[in-house]
């Protein structure tokens, strides 16, 4: 009885430590994903998730459906069935010039009483996927693709993941209406695109041709574990019709605003058409650089009365509009593909180009993706192509000018030899990829390598490509850890180099031994181990010993280790010259083990906000982000208040300007290397 008694109380306790965790998740997952402004770190946030699960796990049967734990794995059965809308889905009608854009307003004050004030909201026009979100009694209960505006999909195991996403509204419970129907775009973010097709080249897969079609693909995945591994995010813009709506469409947005969605930022009321016209001018400066992409611009009727008066004209309101800026191409001959074999083995075309400016650079090179890529576009060498900037940074081929071709263009054979070693190429079955077969191509080695000494990795100064090159070349150098063999005297003979260069670079070799075992893991370049699997598994084994000797179900009870990780965490260690390689490390001192104070002395930019933007002298972009993610920086793509510092390089445009205005502080690469060197 007595213990009967205690099992009850201990129960009433856990459930209602349960209940505090999750309103603390919610709360911190609001200010993450849809605020951009986290208080507390991953780990803490996985700590709280953690302890919510273990909770959960003993009383499994008092878990809501609404849980920040059940995310994922929700009822998927409805999934892709057809829905039919509470109220048509709307499209939007297209405008391509001022002009155009008059025409609308004139229509639309003809259409209302004379005299009548027309207000105007100005949006982004984000570039996903419309969505449906409906909330009954402040739950969410259905998401809906567009569909044919009458009839969508039902996608609701899948939206359930999109963090950005409330399961249950943030709304004091007298302000939560019966049913909220939330219109808005499914996106994914620039840099998660980014990540994501490295990720697929690395895997062999096709990529994404840009952001709105992998956030189609994403939503439309039957495994909703594979949609939350996608980081796809959402953007409210309207409410549909019924509970909730206000007379001003600018109070329906600081409604959603408050009710836990994620409103663009960049939204304003304007007096007129003249003033929306001086929106879309100036915003085309500012979307390149949002964290996501935007097509153009949307013009809303502001009040809701004179939106219901204007009505709409088949599947287009009459009181709203979208201005479509003209997409950043350009033309130019694709002289010839290279291939290039990568540390994986994996063959990567690359388009040269003759010179052509885009975007305020000098295009010389676009990424061809694959040979299913260059199938697909129909792309013969000598052909005349138009190319873009994909996700404002890698320039891509967008379509050939068939009316151009002569007659003399070539096909582009699939190469069937490895430019690297020779050796034969094959292609799995499913995959886009093609590899080079040799276990032993020097290609593998050399990107390895190179992989190894990055800034990323082991960070060895001046230890770069051809260098490295040279040390191969000689023989000096055959895996990672002969570098740690290396004497002043063999690194002075080199080209190029002397006795001080010698006695420097031998130096940063010897320092590279306390990188820490987080850049280690990742140095050794096992296939689908990031920067950030590498720290989490450095964090969770604590040492390298530890790892090798996990077995399937271990790693994958890790947080952010999915079963491809970590099938590809045992192969790596079951292939016996890896065992070598590793033992010789360790035998040359390389630290193995994770050692948490290291952690502190490594972050010389702890808390920090950094925006890079412009051309930087010698780093890329997304080097320069992982160098400072390195050190503890957070970064982002746009400018604000809260941002620190602005690395600006050549062309830095509308970034530098909105840095200048809100006073943040403006530095070079320069000044931002001498900080990460800082301890
Ligand atoms: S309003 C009645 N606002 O553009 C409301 N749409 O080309 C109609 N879109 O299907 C939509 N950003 O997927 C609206 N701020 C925004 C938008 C937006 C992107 C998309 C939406 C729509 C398409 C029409």
């Amino acid at each position: 009885m007595e213990e009967d008694s205690l099992f009850a109380e201990e129960k009433e306790r856990s459930l209602s430590e349960a209940e505090n965790l999750r309103r603390t998740i919610r709360h911190h997952e609001y200010l993450y994903y849809v605020l951009d402004a986290p208080a507390i770190s991953d780990g803490e946030y996985d700590k709280l998730v953690r302890r919510l699960r273990e909770i959960e796990a003993a009383y499994p049967e008092a878990v809501p459906a609404d849980s920040p734990t059940r995310r994922v794995g929700g009822e998927a059965a409805g999934l892709f069935s057809p829905v039919t809308h509470l109220t048509p889905l709307l499209s939007l009608s297209n405008a391509y010039s001022a002009g155009e854009l008059r025409a609308f307003d004139k229509r639309v004050r003809e259409a209302l009483p004379p005299g009548s004030k027309v207000e105007y909201v100005m949006e982004p026009k984000i570039d996903g996927l419309a969505c449906s979100l409906l909330y009954e009694k402040g739950r969410l209960v259905r998401a809906a693709t567009r569909g044919d505006g009458t009839t969508g999909e039902d996608v609701t195991a899948n939206v359930r993941t999109i963090k950005a996403v409330p399961l249950v509204l943030r709304l004091p419970e007298a302000e939560v209406p019966q049913l909220l129907d939330v219109r808005g775009e499914v996106y994914m973010p620039r840099a998660a695109f980014v990540r994501l097709n490295e990720a697929r080249v690395e895997a062999g897969e096709a990529e994404f041709a840009n952001p709105r079609n992998a956030a189609a693909g994403s939503l439309r995945q039957l495994d909703s574990s594979v949609t939350a591994g996608r980081s796809l995010s959402f953007f409210a813009y309207y409410i549909g019709d019924g509970a909730g709506s206000f007379d001003l469409h600018s109070d329906n947005l600081a409604f959603l605003q408050k009710a836990g969605f994620k409103v663009s930022e960049n939204y304003q009321v304007v007096p007129g058409i003249e003033e929306a016209i001086a929106y879309i001018e100036n915003f085309d400066k500012v979307r390149p650089g949002l964290s996501y992409d935007t097509d153009g611009a949307v013009l809303k009727v502001n009040s809701v009365p004179q939106q219901r008066r204007l009505g709409a004209t088949g599947k287009d309101p009459r009181w709203a509009i979208a201005y479509k800026y003209p997409p950043e191409q350009a033309e130019t001959i694709l002289e010839d593909i290279v291939w290039r074999t990568g540390r994986t083995g994996v063959l990567t075309p690359t388009g040269v180009l003759a010179p052509v400016r885009l975007s305020g650079s000098v295009i010389s090179r676009a990424t061809l993706h694959n040979i299913d890529f260059i199938r697909g576009k129909g792309i013969k060498l000598g052909d005349r192509v138009v190319i873009n900037k994909a996700a404002e940074i890698i320039p891509e081929v967008l379509f050939v000018v068939e009316s151009a071709r002569t007659g003399e263009e070539k096909e582009v054979a699939i190469p069937t030899q490895c430019p690297d070693c020779g050796g034969p190429v094959v292609r799995k079955e499913g995959e886009a990829a093609l590899r080079c077969t040799n276990p032993h191509c020097p290609a593998l080695g050399r990107e390895g390598l190179i992989h190894f000494a990055s800034r990323e990795a082991m960070n060895i100064e001046g230890c770069g490509p051809s260098l490295l090159a040279q040390l191969q070349e000689k023989g000096l150098v055959k895996d990672a850890a002969d570098l740690y063999a290396l004497t002043e005297e063999e690194a002075a003979n080199l080209e190029r180099m002397g006795e001080k260069s010698g006695a420097k670079l031998i130096k940063a070799i010897a320092a590279s031994k306390e990188a820490g075992l987080d850049r280690l893991l990742f140095a050794l370049g096992i296939r689908h181990v990031g920067a950030k699997a590498a720290r989490t598994l450095a964090e969770t084994f604590g040492s390298l010993k530890a790892l090798q000797q996990a077995d399937e179900k271990e790693l994958a009870a890790v947080s952010d280790i999915g079963p491809k990780i970590a099938q590809s965490i045992l192969t790596y260690f079951s292939v016996p010259g890896n065992q070598r390689l590793l033992e010789k490390l360790e035998a040359a001192g390389v630290k193995t083990v994770w050692d948490k104070k290291s952690v502190g002395k490594a972050q010389p930019l702890a808390g920090k906000t950094f925006v890079f933007t412009g051309t930087l002298p010698t780093l890329g972009r997304s080097e320069a982000q992982a160098l400072a993610l390195g050190a503890g920086a957070k970064c982002s793509s746009s400018v604000s208040k809260k941002t620190d510092y602005v690395v600006a390089g050549e062309e830095a445009g509308s970034k530098l300007a909105k840095a200048h205005a809100l006073g943040v502080a403006v530095i070079d690469e320069a000044a931002f290397l001498k900080m990460l060197a800082e301890k």
